[in-house]
């Protein structure tokens, strides 16, 4: 079925008749329309193209309810930890596909490539360096962030399933460094790596096949790189990615929680007030 036509912009109806000025008190005269600007017509363009998306999504109701949705009074700057978290991430993943345009995941090519990318590709150095400390400052964002909502007491009631896919969500940001950690292939990257995944091995129960399955064999070999690198550059981000979505739209359902102290007031009145 399709949806009526959205109403035309003002300046292109018919402008209406005005005495004396077209024909004989404004009747039978043909109409006269204003001549559209250059603004007028970027923004019937741009409309329009809105109007055809929506006309084929349904979007607007859902972007007016995210743009628009109430948030608690009192809200502040550690509100904004979980946003830079999630720039941090965006940022990893532009940087990251500029690296593997030129990483070899091979255990003979792997250390040279990444000094190439380094010393010879044009902003390499930035490109990784940015790659590098952005992975420390993900880290540090994501432990803020939970702080904030540990402390805010947003874990509770409705919002137990958004905390649990943050703990989730942490466990794979660290996977991402420690996969990450082996790429550069220098000695100090490797020795790690061997002790991080010996760590695994020494687990309860799961612990050796996880780390059987992180070498790719029993031992280091020449595939495991590729696998860090499978796991660093797909499989991980991947899964990020999906429960990030999730974890943004449990947010944007269940809307944020209040700071504490303004709780504390209310309860206070409630008391008052029983
Ligand atoms: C990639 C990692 C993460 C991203 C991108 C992310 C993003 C966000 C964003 C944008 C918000 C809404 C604004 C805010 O409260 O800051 C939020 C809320 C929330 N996050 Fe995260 N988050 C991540 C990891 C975590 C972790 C590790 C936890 C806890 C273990 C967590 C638990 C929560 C909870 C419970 C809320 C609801 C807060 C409230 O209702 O006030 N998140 N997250």
């Amino acid at each position: 079925m399709r949806l009526p036509a959205p109403p035309r912009p003002r300046f292109l109806r018919p402008a209406p008749p005005r005495p004396g000025r077209n024909g004989a008190n404004g009747r039978n005269a043909a109409p006269e329309t204003q001549k559209p600007t250059a603004k007028d017509t970027a923004v019937e363009g741009a409309a329009s193209a809105i109007g055809w998306l929506d006309e084929r999504t349904g979007a607007t109701p859902f972007v007016r309810y995210m743009l628009y949705r109430k948030v608690p009074k009192g809200v502040n700057w550690f509100y904004t930890l979980g946003s830079a978290t999630l720039f941090a991430f965006l940022s990893q993943a532009v940087t990251g596909v500029f690296l593997a345009m030129y990483y070899e995941p091979d255990p003979t090519r792997a250390y040279e490539s990444a000094s190439r990318i380094t010393n010879e590709v044009f902003l390499g150095e930035l490109v990784r360096g940015m790659h590098r400390w952005g992975a420390t400052v993900m880290i540090v964002l994501i432990f803020l962030h939970m702080g904030r909502t540990f402390f805010f007491g947003a874990y509770k009631y409705p919002r137990e399933l958004n905390w649990v896919i943050g703990v989730v969500l942490l466990v794979l940001t660290l996977a991402m460094g420690l996969t990450g950690y082996l790429l550069p292939f220098d000695q100090r990257s490797f020795w790690a790596t061997v002790v991080a995944v010996n760590i695994n091995a020494s687990g309860p129960i799961v612990g050796p096949y996880l780390a059987d399955f992180l070498r790719a064999g029993a031992e280091f070999g020449p595939t495991t790189i590729a696998r860090f690198y499978a796991l660093h550059m797909l499989a991980i981000p991947g899964l990020i990615a999906a429960l990030i979505g999730a974890h943004l739209y449990l947010v944007v359902k269940l809307g944020v929680t209040a700071p504490p102290w303004l709780k504390a007031e209310k309860k206070d009145l409630l008391r008052e007030e029983i």
